[in-house]
């Protein structure tokens, strides 16, 4: 599996591999009941950030690579914005899942759609998964919007799927398949 274009690049950002001591970053949206809003974990204790972190630095050494968990960083100062991830949830069917978040401070920039679209390129050019998948409430507008310009459809809304802090809560699927990037590739030449 091609693992050797880790980091991706993008106009402005650079999408690395997590380190240890990059904790203190994801705990700034990981303990921010906003940002965590329509996530069915946290606000995190820095202890629960610090064990997600390790988790996900246990995946970097996998093999075969299913998790992809990087970290999302500004190509100019290096500073970690955000967190996102494409993972192969389905490898007989070629299937990957993929998600984001971002600290409060920098939602708005585009950063969320530039990362996203580099996800999915790298989901079918290296790891030649014939779908790609993504859920988000029917609320987050901000993030269904990211998954519709990373060319994504709307395949499913499902009703109470899931219960956050104790309240039931429905979820959007969407979904791209490599055809359909493919002829999005040639029409907007991305
Ligand atoms: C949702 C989230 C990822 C959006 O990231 P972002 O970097 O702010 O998104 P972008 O700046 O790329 O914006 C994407 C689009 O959504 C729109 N948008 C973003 N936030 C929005 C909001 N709160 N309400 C309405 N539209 C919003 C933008 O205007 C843009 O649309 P446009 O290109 O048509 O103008 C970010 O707010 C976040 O990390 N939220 C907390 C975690 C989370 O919900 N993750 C997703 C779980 S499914």
């Amino acid at each position: 599996m091609a693992t050797t274009s880790i980091p991706l690049l993008t106009k402005r950002l650079v999408l690395r591999e997590w380190q240890t001591d990059d904790w203190v970053f994801a705990h700034q949206w990981s303990s921010d009941p906003k940002a965590v809003a329509y996530m069915q974990f946290g606000p995190n204790t820095e202890e629960e950030t610090k064990e997600f972190i390790f988790k996900v630095i246990t995946y970097q050494t996998e093999e075969p690579r299913l998790h992809f968990e990087l970290a999302v960083t500004l190509k100019e100062t290096g500073e970690v914005i955000g967190g996102c991830g494409i993972r192969i949830v389905d490898a007989e069917n070629q299937t990957a899942s993929m998600g984001y978040m971002y600290t409060q401070r920098y939602w708005g920039h585009g950063y969320g759609t530039e990362a996203a679209a580099a996800l999915v390129d790298f989901g079918f050019s290296k790891l030649k998964v014939h779908r790609i998948w993504a859920t988000c409430d029917p609320e987050n507008i901000g993030s269904a919007r990211i998954l519709e310009k990373a060319g994504m459809r709307k395949e499913a809304h499902f009703r109470q799927h899931m219960l956050v802090r104790g309240q039931w809560r429905d979820s959007l699927l969407y979904a791209i398949l490599e055809d359909e990037y493919a002829a999005l590739k040639q029409t907007d030449k991305r």
